[in-house]
């Protein structure tokens, strides 16, 4: 990327959880290049996330499908695009678990669109970025040591990481055959503002607030590290500006916390900025039946990011976790819009089924 003026860049996936926040960062912050967002507005998409910069002249949003071949195709004809950041996809383990179908439409045979597109359109002459945005949750799960690195191997547990690792394994398969200009990010479990609440820390700060029990899967001993969404955009930024085409960047918070431990947490932040007593929040964690194939713990070694890229997290623990609590207390509107049939119709079959232990 020459940093030239006039880029089109195509966001894929941009009304959900990373890619509004993503976008909310990117648009003003490189008004010469021109933004559009496709999003299916599926029941994780928002576009309430975007209202800081629905206005702004180089940011356009379309509603389609990356499934649609047809619809993709008059994108690329329309846009021209240089640049693909490809957030789009279903994202939630538990979701996997319940109905798998829509992951493989979407993470699968949506990327394999986007990759087609990409040969069909793109001169080889020209300098373009597709950039895939993916999980550590493809390398499947560490024991009490050790690290993923990018050289590790792939092991999926769920229907969400395996249909992850099947477009991993395709985004490198077009760049190998191809000659295709990508790069791959695998991140690790972000958390801040705008994150649907079906994921941990987004569901135990509201279910706290209103006084709902807190589910911990099994004993909550599940370890998973953590990294504020706004340092995993900046790395995607760092990758896309400076990483090497063809090549795949981890990247994590260095900071790994037992389910158990974060929830508490949770209730101590929170009770600090509501001015209540925490054991009126703690009492409400409720140990139910674990998740089929829970992975135990996932660990990002992040060496190669911060050596060849200069990647740094610049959000710690404590106060990512504090903003994170503070938005999603300040901002009712938002959280009243996504308590819709559908999100309780979801809490029901998630939850309900699950004995409490
Ligand atoms: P999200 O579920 O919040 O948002 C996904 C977005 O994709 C939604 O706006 C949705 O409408 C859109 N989408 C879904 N299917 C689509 C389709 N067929 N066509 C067009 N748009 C579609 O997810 P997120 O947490 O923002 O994750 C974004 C990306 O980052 C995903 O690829 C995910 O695998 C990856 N990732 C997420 C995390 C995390 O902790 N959330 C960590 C690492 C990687
Ligand atoms: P989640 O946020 O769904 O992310 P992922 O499964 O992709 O890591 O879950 C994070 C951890 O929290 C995971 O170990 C499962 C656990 N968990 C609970 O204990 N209770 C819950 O209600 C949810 C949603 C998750």
């Amino acid at each position: 990327m020459t940093g030239g003026v006039n880029l089109n860049i195509l966001v894929t996936g941009g009304a959900g959880f990373i890619g509004s926040n993503f976008l909310n960062y990117s648009v003003p912050k490189y008004p010469q290049f021109n933004f559009i967002n496709l999003d299916k507005l599926t029941y994780a998409a928002n576009l309430l996330n975007l209202k800081k910069i629905e206005h702004n002249s180089n940011y356009c949003f379309i509603q389609g499908d990356i499934v649609n071949y047809e619809f993709l195709s008059r994108i690329f004809e329309k846009y021209k695009p240089e640049i693909i950041i490809h957030f789009a996809a279903e994202s939630h383990v538990d979701r996997s678990i319940t109905g798998p179908a829509e992951f493989i439409n979407t993470n699968i045979i949506g990327t394999f669109n986007i990759l087609e597109a990409c040969r069909k359109y793109w001169d080889k002459s020209d300098e373009k970025v597709f950039h895939h945005v993916s999980t550590d949750e493809v390398y499947g799960s560490l024991g009490d040591t050790g690290f993923f690195t990018e050289d590790t191997g792939y092991n999926p547990s769920s229907p969400y990481s395996a249909s992850k690792a099947s477009s991993d394994h395709l985004v490198r398969a077009y760049y190998r055959t191809y000659k295709l200009p990508v790069k791959i990010t695998s991140c690790s479990n972000n958390y801040g503002p705008y994150q649907f609440p079906e994921k941990l820390i987004p569901l135990m700060i509201l279910n706290a607030v209103e006084s709902k029990p807190l589910p911990v899967y099994g004993k909550g001993e599940n370890i998973r590290d953590w990294l504020y969404v706004e340092d995993h955009c900046l790395a995607i930024w760092d990758v896309i500006k400076k990483g090497k085409t063809g090549e795949a960047y981890n990247i994590g918070g260095n900071n790994e916390w037992k389910n158990i431990d974060i929830v508490n947490k949770i209730c101590e932040v929170l009770a600090e900025e509501m001015d209540v007593d925490s054991s009126a929040f703690k009492k409400l964690i409720t140990f139910v039946k674990d998740r089929p194939g829970h992975d135990y713990r996932y660990a990002i070694d992040s060496t190669k990011i911060m050596r060849d890229l200069g990647w740094r997290p610049k959000e710690t623990f404590d106060t990512g976790l504090r903003k994170t609590i503070k938005w999603y207390l300040q901002n009712r509107k938002w959280v009243e819009s996504i308590k819709t049939g559908r999100y309780q119709e979801w809490l029901k079959a998630n939850y309900d089924k699950r004995i409490i232990l």
